[in-house]
């Protein structure tokens, strides 16, 4: 269906995702290619829209299968509006979370359960798969430390017990498990540039990119 390469960026609370997007970004640029960042919740104004009832106010603010609606609501119009027109036109898109949050935050460490997970991804992402999945893992310790630092209203999921940040990293690393063939682990407790280093060489090699 695609000319492009659809890469993800996934990982707990401060992992360095941001930093990180924007290096990777640069970098295929210079070797020539179109790159369409974009990040979930949101990436259109539709999604963005639904974005602030999900990440802004208390963490019990929606009920377990409400909140995994409304993030495959969101993803729904991104992947309409903006992810497969880039695809098709042979963009690579790259992602600051997906559907993996989904299945980490929902799925195993929330209470949304995986069968719900995987019934609404096959519905509403199906064969808009990504390509590679780029898993930043770090002690939530860290993690935690790094984004109360730049703490802004968006602390909905940050506000979890920090039992649920243990579960999320258990989550990416059984992810990464089960979805071997596009997931790689990265390991983000390491300066900026090293982990860019880190991610770029597993992205050069699983892309087979020139
Ligand atoms: P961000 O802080 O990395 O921009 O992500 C926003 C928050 O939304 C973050 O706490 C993780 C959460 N999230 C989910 O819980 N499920 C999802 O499917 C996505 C995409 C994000």
């Amino acid at each position: 269906m695609t000319g492009g390469h659809f890469i993800t960026l996934e990982g707990g609370e401060g992992a360095g995702k941001t930093t990180l997007l924007s290096t990777l970004k640069a970098r295929l640029e210079a070797l020539g290619h179109e790159v369409v960042l974009t990040r979930e919740p949101g990436g259109t104004p539709g999604a963005e829209a639904i974005r602030a009832l999900l990440v802004t106010g208390a963490a019990d603010r929606w009920m377990a299968l409400s909140e995994l609606c409304l993030f495959f609501a969101a993803r729904e119009d991104h992947l309409e509006r903006l992810i497969r027109p880039a695809l098709a036109r042979g963009a690579i898109v790259l992602c600051d979370r997906f559907s993996d949050s989904t299945r980490a935050y929902q799925g195993q460490a929330g209470g949304a359960g995986r069968a719900a997970v995987e019934a609404l991804d096959g519905l509403i992402v199906g064969h808009t798969q990504p390509d590679l999945t780029l898993i930043l893992d770090i002690d939530p310790a860290i993690g935690l430390k790094r984004a109360a630092a730049r703490r802004g209203t968006e602390d909905r999921f940050e506000g979890k017990a920090f039992a649920f940040h243990t579960a999320l990293r258990a989550a990416y690393l059984e992810i990464a498990e089960t979805f071997k063939h596009r997931c790689g682990v990265v390991d983000a407790s390491v300066a900026p540039e090293e982990l860019a280093d880190s991610a770029w060489a597993l992205l050069v090699a699983r892309l087979k990119l020139s």
